[in-house]
């Protein structure tokens, strides 16, 4: 630990950047998830060409919501978060350039392999190998930054928004050369050293523990942070939130099997990995309670403030789609709903109503503050977009769970004799109402982001905000020291 010195500024630049390309790559990612939806309702929009086939376009989708947009989130948030609540600059401005420019190139590299074709198969672990190799570099100098500014920091104590980005920086480190071990064959072709059963196995445990640590752990990193700042009040309970990271993270680990039930994995293998999806609500639970009784004795907020509408309506949809996915892991409910959109609704009320929403409150709480505003150029804009996001979310996930049922009930439908009551096109033909409502839904959701694309694009053009090359006039870090506070159990926090 240091003593505060008086011209130390904080590295806002970074946070900028990685703040708008967020807001530029949800554009881009969530108009492919309009795009691929229209052509689930009109397949014509497949234009019969490979690289705009659903088949192509959906990866793509997959990775610039996932990766380019959330990823963006992560790293501006994890940045902004890690300054202010170490009150110390990141400690290396260069490594963070690297971070911030490193990424982009994954996401070009992305953005142009995906549509030609080149995939490894494994779902979000499309990449091939040289720019898994990019991905690795550029995770370790994030690492490198994220570590180093925590060891140089000021405070006392490590506040518990850093404990979840640090789990999330490690593990998806963790997980991403373990997964994507491989035997390049060409420059842009290479084979998995795992097969059969073990590769599935390993894929699963990387993809449900890329939604663990990806799309649970950093998101609730910002929540600890954002949430207790946007409401002025400190963080409900500091003790459970410390019960919460440990809890979560020791459980979330074991629980990739329940999307392999019913597969030659053995069963005792699904079994366990079952029981450890159901233990995960009580954490899962605990965190939501721990972020929504933040706001006690602040509810009226709630009436006024959109951007801790978004916050707090977030936390919300966490604690339903992690309700739902342990009731999902079950494996006589998960014979229901396996490859139907039950799933796809599981995954967008998460992805659109906690992942999406939690990032539209912080970005909307973060960019006035490092373009050294008071607020976003319209606030009543903020509320239009809630409103678009929710209406956009509720129909997009209450159409894919009606689609879900009904396709898990007409495939099992069994005639006396033990024929199949329906063909898989007549299941389809029952979908095409629920496809145009998804349709619907993902159009609202996108046209929120780009009003939100407007505001910010008026917010960082005002003549009062930094440009941002003048980052050294970023506020010395004494001045945006936050005041001490105490969370209800008594514990200090400082956020
Ligand atoms: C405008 C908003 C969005 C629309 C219209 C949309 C649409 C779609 C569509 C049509 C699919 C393919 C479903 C299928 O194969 O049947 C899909 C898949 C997926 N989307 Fe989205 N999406 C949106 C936003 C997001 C966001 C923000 C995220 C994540 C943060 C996300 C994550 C995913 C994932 C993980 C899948 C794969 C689901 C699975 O394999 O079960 N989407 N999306
Ligand atoms: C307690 C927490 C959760 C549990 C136990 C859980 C469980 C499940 C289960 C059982 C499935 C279906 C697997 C299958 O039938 O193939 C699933 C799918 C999925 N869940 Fe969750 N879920 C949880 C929370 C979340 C959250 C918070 C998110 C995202 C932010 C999420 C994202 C996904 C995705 C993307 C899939 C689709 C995977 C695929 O491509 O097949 N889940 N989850």
């Amino acid at each position: 630990m240091q003593s505060p010195g008086i011209s130390e500024t904080y590295n806002y630049k970074v946070v900028r950047q990685f703040a708008i390309a967020s807001v530029v790559w949800g554009i881009v990612g969530m108009a492919v998830g309009v795009l691929i939806a229209a052509q689930l309702v009109w397949p014509a929009l497949n234009f019969d060409l490979p690289w705009t086939s659903f088949g192509r376009l959906r990866p793509l989708h997959t990775n610039a919501v996932i990766f380019a947009f959330g990823g963006s989130v992560l790293f501006a948030t994890s940045y902004y978060i890690v300054q202010r609540t170490c009150q110390v600059r990141l400690c290396s401005d260069r490594a963070a350039a690297f971070t911030f420019w490193g990424w982009q190139a994954v996401i070009i590299a992305a953005a142009i392999s995906l549509p030609m074709g080149f995939t490894t198969t494994k779902e979000y672990a499309e990449l091939e190998w040289p720019i898994n190799i990019l991905i690795a570099v550029v995770w370790l100098t994030y690492a490198w930054v994220f570590f180093g500014t925590i060891r140089r920091r000021r405070t006392p104590h490590i506040y518990v928004a850093n404990w979840f980005f640090g789990a999330f920086v490690i593990t998806i480190a963790i997980l991403h050369v373990v997964n994507n071990l491989a035997i390049p064959v060409g420059p842009m072709k290479s084979y998995s050293i795992y097969s059969g059963t073990i590769d599935a196995m390993v894929q699963w445990w990387y993809g449900h523990n890329a939604v663990g640590f990806f799309l649970t752990a950093g998101f609730l990193g910002v929540m600890y942070y954002f949430i207790p700042k946007q409401a002025n009040r400190p963080i409900y309970s500091y003790r459970l939130s410390i019960v919460h990271f440990w809890a979560l993270i020791a459980t979330y680990v074991w629980a990739g099997g329940h999307h392999l039930h019913y597969s030659p994995l053995p069963e005792w293998a699904q079994t366990a990995s079952m029981v450890m999806s159901i233990i995960l609500l009580a954490p899962s639970w605990g965190g939501m309670i721990n972020g929504i009784m933040t706001l006690s004795g602040a509810w009226h907020k709630l009436r006024t403030d959109p951007i801790l509408r978004f916050l707090i309506v977030a936390v919300s949809f966490y604690g339903m789609a992690t309700f739902e996915g342990p009731l999902m892991s079950i494996r006589s409910v998960n014979a229901l709903s396996h490859n139907t959109d039950w799933t796809v609704g599981h995954v967008h009320s998460a992805a659109l109503g906690w992942v999406a929403m939690i990032s539209f409150g912080a970005l909307y709480h973060l960019i006035p503050k490092v373009y050294g505003l008071q607020q976003m150029y319209r606030v009543s804009w903020i509320n239009t977009h809630f409103w678009l996001a929710l209406s956009g979310t509720v129909l997009y996930t209450v159409a894919m769970w009606v689609n879900g049922l009904i396709q898990g009930l007409m495939t099992r439908a069994v005639n006396d004799d033990g024929t199949l009551t329906y063909s898989f096109i007549e299941t389809l033909d029952a979908s095409y109402a629920g496809y145009i409502v998804r349709l619907i839904g993902g159009g609202l959701f996108l046209a929120g982001m780009l009003l939100m694309a407007w505001n910010v694009w008026c917010t960082v053009r005002q003549d009062d905000a930094l440009s941002l090359d003048n980052s050294p006039v970023d506020p010395p870090v004494e001045h945006s020291m936050d005041p001490e506070k105490r969370s209800h159990d008594g514990v200090e926090v400082q956020a």
